[in-house]
């Protein structure tokens, strides 16, 4: 049986946190809005953990990145923290009322070098593209005239192209450091990305003062964090 907060009842807020990279610097952000898991959401197995925010219960979903829109648009939470590569391939109808600047990085079409200094192939010509962003890889190579056979892959999308698998791949790159220990280089960016506080539209109208001092302390949080790195 699983011991959850007395005080939490039907009115308590859940907020989905993405597992992974972005968690990390997700704490410090939440620490500093005053919203406290009360156990560390990074190695508890547990995927919901009940919390604290100024002393009213709150809830935390701990998932994976690209399952939070899902979470929010269908109200089983009613904030997240998405990554705007899972917003604009997703494209949940929720709110998005913060960019909390954390998780920077960008969304890319990579390949092996030889290939992308060849350039793109001929318009209406055809090209294996290994992602997991099947829209947006769709949409872009549909500007260029090149038709993209999208091979839908959950990560280690730089594999593909060593084993042949396609011909470039459209994935986020941080530091370059995956690109370049597997032979790759980055072709066009096609968007900045960093994780947005996202909020489920019927949440915001039934509980507009909660979910509003929510936002007011987590945008205090990143402002403070902008001013301390100057
Ligand atoms: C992400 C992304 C790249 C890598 C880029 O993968 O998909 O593979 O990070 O980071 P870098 O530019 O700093 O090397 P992640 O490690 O999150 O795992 P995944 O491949 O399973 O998605």
């Amino acid at each position: 049986m699983i011991e959850h907060d007395k005080r939490a009842d039907s009115n308590t807020l859940t907020i989905a946190l993405s597992k992974g990279r972005i968690l990390e610097q997700t704490l410090p952000l939440l620490q500093a809005a005053g919203l406290n898991p009360s156990e560390n959401v990074q190695t508890t197995r547990k995927l919901m953990v009940d919390g604290d925010f100024h002393g009213q219960p709150i809830r935390f979903l701990i998932i994976r990145a690209a399952d939070v829109c899902t979470y929010v648009e269908q109200g089983a939470a009613d904030l997240g923290i998405a990554g705007r590569d899972s917003l604009l391939e997703y494209r949940p109808h929720v709110y998005e009322p913060l960019d909390l600047k954390i998780g920077r990085c960008r969304l890319c079409v990579c390949g092996p070098k030889a290939l992308v200094e060849a350039g793109l192939p001929e318009r209406g010509s055809h090209i294996r593209v290994a992602t997991k962003y099947d829209k947006l890889a769709s949409e872009y190579f549909l500007t260029q005239g090149v038709q993209a056979e999208i091979i839908h892959l959950y990560g280690s999308m730089e594999l593909a192209p060593l084993v042949g698998m396609a011909e470039r791949i459209v994935d986020l790159v941080e530091t370059g450091g995956t690109l370049k220990a597997n032979g790759l280089i980055e072709e066009t960016t096609l968007c900045h990305i960093s994780s947005r506080l996202i909020v489920n539209p019927a949440s915001f109208a039934t509980s507009k003062q909660k979910v509003q001092a929510i936002i007011t302390s987590l945008r205090q949080a990143v402002d403070q964090s902008d001013n301390s790195k100057g």
